[in-house]
């Protein structure tokens, strides 16, 4: 792999960045989220056991050398970080002198999670991102730094961050390293849900791009990354916002079940729809993703045909597109398993279509039909 390689999701989250990430977390020295927090739901697997985390970067912490950074794009609930870790060291002791963290990150308090409950009218997470940011931009914003001493609830938790071990460096003392080391950057949400290029207003807060990576202060490496997006053999959706290939009632049922598409921050139902190609051409776009890995493709397993948006009435012109967008669709043979002609056809009709209608060209260059490291299969 590469020195730099970003994880970034190519539509709406849960494309299954975490189990990607976690997988090739060992070639890394480090691993940095650069924007959201615990709205995130990272799932992963270990030893054939399903594990959930948040804020807590998806590496694999059996192998000894990869450390964490949590970047100052983020918005860090340190109560529910302190939960995560305390949870994470009972596998892996002393797992927090691996973890670092920005002074700089917004910190989501107590009462922007209260605020967020209050005021959701567009499906979030309750986690508090939305009404952080919203402190952080308007210039009153709380930030890890001044926590670092006082009595309040949040100081309490970055003192009990402290016990564990964790250590505090702004992105700027730890450059030089990064110059020097290999970093793999883990992705939150996706492309579609960015607050500037997302389907506005539903989006989440932070930049889910690969520009949000220069905001965390990566911005020297920015072009030497290489690029990785992820998306689904299908897509979902959580939260509110258009979404042009949903499906309805029993076919929804049916692939909500088989994916097992229910949110791992929030237990809710997510909707799910076909793939949509002009959507994840806009995201690669937007966000320079170099490479595709379709996930999934074994929760299609055993379907006759399978649906593809490849175009819209309409160009898409932005995000915003996506509302009230008329899709066209294509209709492919399905397969039975990765053995079968019916699948690699499927990604080649991906593949083709990105290629020819994206900016850089973008490739698909990995899918994966489960969730062990064999079940990852490069093209
Ligand atoms: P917020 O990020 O909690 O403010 O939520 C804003 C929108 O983004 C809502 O529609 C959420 O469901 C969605 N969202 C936030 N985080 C994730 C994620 O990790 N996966 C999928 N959707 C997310
Ligand atoms: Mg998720």
């Amino acid at each position: 792999m590469n020195q730099y390689l970003a994880i970034i999701g190519s539509l709406l989250g849960d494309e299954g960045k975490a189990r990607i990430a976690h997988q090739l977390a060992p070639q890394y020295d480090w691993m940095v989220r650069w924007g959201g927090g615990a709205n995130a739901g990272h799932t992963i697997y270990r030893d054939k056991k399903k594990y959930v985390h948040h804020l807590l970067p998806s590496i694999d912490w059996r192998h000894p050398k990869t450390n964490g950074f949590l970047s100052a794009g983020m918005a860090i609930d340190p109560q529910e970080l302190v939960k995560e870790l305390e949870q994470a060291q009972q596998d892996f002791p002393n797992i927090g002198s691996r973890l670092y963290l920005d002074p700089n990150a917004t910190v989501v308090l107590p009462s922007h999670k209260q605020v967020d409950i209050s005021t959701n009218t567009i499906g979030t997470t309750n986690k508090g991102i939305g009404p952080a940011y919203q402190d952080k931009y308007a210039r009153k914003g709380a930030r890890i730094v001044d926590f670092m001493s006082g009595a309040s609830e949040t100081a309490r938790s970055i003192g009990d961050l402290k016990s564990l071990g964790v250590q505090f460096k702004h992105v700027y003392e730890l450059l030089p390293k990064f110059h020097q080391e290999s970093v793999l950057f883990e992705g939150a949400q996706g492309v579609l849900l960015d607050i500037n290029h997302g389907t506005y207003p539903y989006v989440t807060c932070s930049d889910t791009t690969l520009s949000g990576i220069g905001q965390a202060g990566f911005s020297s490496l920015i072009n030497k990354i290489r690029t990785i997006g992820i998306s689904k053999a299908y897509l979902t959706r959580v939260g509110q916002g258009p979404f042009p290939t949903q499906l309805k009632d029993a076919e929804a049922e049916n692939l909500r079940t088989l994916g097992d598409e229910f949110g791992s921050t929030t237990g809710r139902a997510r909707d799910v729809g076909w793939l949509d190609l002009p959507a994840l051409a806009y995201a690669c776009d937007i966000s320079a993703i170099q490479e595709v890995i379709i996930s999934k493709m074994d929760v299609l397993n055993g379907f006759k045909t399978v649906k593809v948006c490849h175009a819209y009435e309409k160009p898409i012109t932005s995000a915003t597109s996506l509302f009230n967008a008329v899709t066209k669709y294509t209709e492919l043979p399905g397969w039975k398993s990765s053995d079968d002609q019916n699948l690699w056809d499927f990604l080649s009709f991906v593949n083709n279509y990105l290629v020819e209608h994206t900016l850089m060209k973008t490739k698909v260059v990995a899918f994966s039909v489960g969730v062990e490291d064999k079940d990852l299969i490069w093209m």
